[in-house]
């Protein structure tokens, strides 16, 4: 089945078409970091009227380079949340638009889960081979680690207390004085520094407590600038230190999941992070899991990720006809709707 996917929860307007869930036909991204990064982070107004600008172009550009007709598309997946209100609706609104001028099926994605699939687009492995598994995403909104027995069942079992892991990288960042998003910036920059050099905490270790924290040691940061008043050189031992530490309690983290959960056939590694090639190299030193990391361009939100899981869902919720379509931000509506008190 070839899927549309499209994407538009926060800075990145994308759609890609994708053939059963695996096969990437085209993908198109259009990032707004150059217009948000005089602000230091995403104006979700302005992030909004940009997705509304672009997603009708960007459609007819996928059709014209992909020698696709409208015809051939099976379904539509688009990103039902969790983002920023405002974007969300913009995508939503596209897609029920050209699924109800085109008759086909439109299926509502949750964007994190989506990230997951992004690590297994134009991979060759049978699903047999892959799940169980244990999927982490690791991006700027969350730390999440999930046990899951088949493509759309995700349990969660760890994610983060308070920041996110790629958040942490984009506060440390700023605290450097390296341009935004801080992620990349973080990473080239400890490649010339030494971890050894900077003593900061590490996450409380206990096995009963599967969670991931990110607040203390990016404090813990900020005290080292502020208190050593540091120089430009040692600002790379300091990039290093939070990064092993950043990537050390997720690594720590998973070899636990593993013992609880022996059937993992493999490890995921997904989301923005997840582009971090030292997280790459913990992960698969860590483990003697077969672990798969998506290629670069599918660690940032994309549209493909977005299709793929659609992909997967309609299989399974074919005939189910209540799909819940609240555009959610964060968490499903259907949450603060109960009547309890
Ligand atoms: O998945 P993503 O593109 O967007 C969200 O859904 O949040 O993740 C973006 C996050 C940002 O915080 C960015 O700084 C971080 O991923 N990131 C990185 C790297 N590349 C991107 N963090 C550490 N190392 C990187 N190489
Ligand atoms: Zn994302």
């Amino acid at each position: 089945m070839l899927f549309l996917g499209i994407e538009s929860s926060c800075d990145e307007t994308a759609l890609a078409l994708v053939q059963d869930g695996r096969r990437v036909i085209a993908s198109h991204v259009a990032s707004q970091t150059k217009i948000h990064e005089r602000w230091g982070g995403v104006i979700p107004e302005i992030a909004a009227r940009e997705h509304l600008v672009a997603l009708g172009s960007m459609y007819q550009n996928l059709l014209k380079s992909s020698e696709v007709s409208p015809n051939h598309i099976d379904a539509i997946a688009v990103t039902q949340g969790p983002g920023l209100i405002g974007c969300l609706l913009v995508g939503v609104s596209f897609a029920k638009g050209l699924a109800q001028s085109s008759s086909k099926p439109l299926i509502p994605v949750n964007h994190v889960h989506a990230h997951v699939h992004g690590a297994l687009l134009g991979i060759d492995a049978e699903y047999g081979q892959i799940f169980p598994t244990l999927a982490l995403v690791v991006s700027g909104g969350h730390t999440n680690l999930y046990y899951m027995s088949s493509p759309t069942a995700f349990e969660l079992i760890a994610h983060t207390i308070d920041d996110a892991c790629g958040e942490s990288f984009d506060k440390v960042g700023k605290m450097l004085g390296l341009p935004y998003p801080g992620g990349p910036h973080v990473e080239m920059l400890a490649k010339s520094g030494d971890a050894s050099k900077v003593s900061l905490p590490r996450m409380i270790e206990r096995k009963s407590h599967m969670a991931f924290s990110y607040s203390g040691l990016k404090t813990a940061v900020a005290r080292v600038i502020r208190d050593e008043k540091t120089t430009a050189a040692q600002h790379a031992d300091i990039a290093a230190a939070f990064q092993d530490e950043a990537l050390g309690q997720i690594v720590r983290k998973l070899e636990i999941a593993q013992m609880m959960r022996p059937k993992a056939k493999s490890i995921i590694v997904a989301g923005g992070v997840a582009a971090n090639s030292r997280f790459k190299s913990l992960v698969k030193e860590s483990t003697k899991l077969p672990v798969w990391f998506p290629e670069q361009h599918f660690c940032s939100d994309n549209g493909a990720m977005i299709a793929a899981l659609g992909f997967h869902t309609f299989r399974q919720d074919k005939h189910e006809t209540n799909l819940s379509w609240d555009v959610f931000s964060r968490y499903p509506f259907e949450k603060f709707l109960t009547t309890d008190n």
